[in-house]
């Protein structure tokens, strides 16, 4: 089955949004099948968000990120990858399609709520930068 990666950022967490977004992933029948709270330090949300390292955003990212807890989640589900993102919707809550994740509770493009993997390779390295295997677990939905 496949697995993405999640992330509720700092406007997440301080808001109080931490039931609301996991809801809308359980409604999805989704299964969050790994579940920390966390603060990252700076360096690890440059290390995580290596990517982006040169953009004009990255110094605010890292420092944002960085700035308060966070909590991360392996999720698991048909197609994962790219529903999830369907259902955060696109990163400047602007842009966002209505009933997304984004458009209803980010503030700005960078404090967008949730972040979520962007490819199944990203996913593979982001869920190890997080748990190990130990931390990821399985249970069969019920519905009753
Ligand atoms: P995320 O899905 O976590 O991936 C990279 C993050 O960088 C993104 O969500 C935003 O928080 C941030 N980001 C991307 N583009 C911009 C931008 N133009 N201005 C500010 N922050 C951005």
């Amino acid at each position: 089955m496949e697995r993405t990666l999640v992330i509720l950022k700092p406007d997440c967490v301080c808001r109080g949004l931490i039931g609301e977004v996991v809801k809308r992933f359980e409604d999805e029948k989704f299964n969050v099948i790994a579940l920390r709270m966390l603060h990252l330090s700076v360096e690890e949300a440059e290390k995580f968000y290596a990517v982006h390292q040169g953009k004009e955003f990255y110094e605010r990212l890292t420092r944002y990120m960085s700035s308060s807890s966070v909590v991360s989640m392996v999720l698991e589900g048909e197609n994962v990858m790219l529903r999830i993102r369907e259902l955060i919707g696109a990163t400047d809550p602007k842009n966002a399609v209505s009933g997304t994740i984004r458009k209803k509770y980010a503030l700005s493009g960078l404090m967008n709520v949730v972040h979520a993997s962007d490819s199944l390779e990203s996913a593979n390295g982001e869920i190890a930068f997080f748990f190990n295997d130990k931390e990821i677990f399985h249970y069969q939905r019920r519905e009753e």
